[in-house]
């Protein structure tokens, strides 16, 4: 089956990563991972991949440029593995440079054309979440149909049950924290936790722990769910868990973060590794850190606090940790130099709307890498 790992643009080539660890190889294209594989790499996937959006499997492409050839050539899809008559349907078109541009009426007949091949009408459902959800793509004039065999996205692991201000989707938390190359050697540090998700993601990362392990996922309901290999892959899942043994901090000025982070640790299963606490640049000494860390980008706050605020993290890291690597967000670069002159831009996102970069700043004893090496 032709499949692809749907990922946030800028972070495709760390789903492709992830997927070589999985031992499955994949091409890059922008906004995703493009694979091969069966049931087994379509379970893999979903319950491994940290940084990916969804998984979508494609199900068929066809040229076509009115609507009988459309709906002539989707009914000869293989639908019956994917739709039944209890499962609801979301069916979501986009057309680019292509005949058929009305996306309403290309929706409306690919569920014809389904109806053709099963002889039932499908439920429809009303977020791409419930059931099945179906991906109809018009580029000039070749229609892909892809099935969303995730279900809710991959973000929603399950356990955020308490949210403060401009959380971090989980997705783009672990990436930044997989981009850092931290998997728990050393202390790792979130002075800006929120509502906790770098440091959930973090201990994740480092406990090898599945990001969903307890979720579920669409590909569940289908006619050819397996369900004996699903738990095979759950059993070897859990014989891989490490043990955590660097502390993993979250630190937050305003308490109800923290009591939302303590509150998403336990849910995740994580609170025996993960700490928060309500302090603001902690008096704590570590030889070696990492900071991986959402700072506020100014949306609220008057631009000179925010700029203090980046320049203050930096003289705290400088000062507190011998050695210590800053990987942050940043919604420009002019607040990104603030934590340093030489801060790197790794890559960029958008979050929450607002493009952000990821920038690294390394400090030994209070100077940057850079000025130790000249
Ligand atoms: C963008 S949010 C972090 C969101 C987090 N990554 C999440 O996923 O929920 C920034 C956080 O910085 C905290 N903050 C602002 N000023 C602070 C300060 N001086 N010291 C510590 N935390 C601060 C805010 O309370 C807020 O929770």
């Amino acid at each position: 089956m032709e499949l692809f790992a749907v990922s946030q643009p800028g972070l495709e080539e760390v789903t492709a990563q992830e997927l070589k660890e999985l031992g499955i190889e994949g091409k890059v294209v922008p906004g995703g991972v493009e694979f091969e594989g069966n049931l087994r790499e379509i379970y893999l996937t979903n319950l491994w991949l940290r940084s990916a959006n969804r998984v979508l499997l494609r199900l068929c492409r066809f040229k076509a440029k009115h609507f009988a050839e459309l709906v002539r050539k989707a009914a000869k899809c293989r639908w019956e593995d994917y739709v039944t008559e209890k499962l609801p349907i979301k069916v979501r078109a986009t057309s680019k440079h292509s005949k058929l541009y009305h996306t309403k009426a290309i929706e409306e007949r690919v569920l014809r054309a389904i109806k053709e091949r099963l002889g039932f009408e499908p439920k429809t459902a009303k977020y791409e979440d419930e059931g099945t959800s179906v991906i109809v793509r018009f580029e000039n004039d070749v229609c892909t149909i892809s099935v969303n065999t995730s279900g809710a996205p991959l973000h929603k692991r399950g356990y955020r049950v308490c949210e403060v201000e401009a959380p971090l989707r989980e997705n783009l938390a672990a990436a930044t924290v997989l981009i850092s190359g931290w998997r728990g050697e050393v202390p790792l540090i979130d002075p800006f936790c929120g509502s906790g998700t770098i440091p959930i993601e973090a201990t994740l990362i480092a406990g090898n722990v599945p990001p969903g392990r307890n979720r579920k996922f669409a590909f569940m309901e289908w006619r050819n769910f397996d369900g004996n290999l699903w738990r095979e892959l759950l059993t070897e899942a859990d014989e891989k868990r490490k043990e955590v043994t660097v502390p993993i901090l979250g630190f937050d000025i305003d308490p109800q973060a923290v009591e939302c982070s303590v509150k998403n640790a336990s849910k995740a299963g994580v609170s025996d590794f993960v700490q928060f606490k309500n302090l603001s640049f902690p008096e704590i000494y570590h030889e070696k850190a990492v900071i991986v860390t959402n700072p506020p980008y100014g949306v609220r706050l008057p631009a000179r606090q925010t700029e203090a605020l980046y320049s203050r993290l930096s003289d705290w890291a400088a000062r507190h940790f011998k050695e210590v690597e800053i990987y942050f967000l940043s919604p420009n670069r002019k607040l990104a130099k603030r934590v340093g002159e030489t801060a790197e831009l790794l890559t960029y996102f958008s979050n929450g709307g607002i493009t952000v970069g990821l920038y690294r700043v390394a400090y030994i004893s209070g100077k940057t890498y850079q000025e130790v090496t000249e």
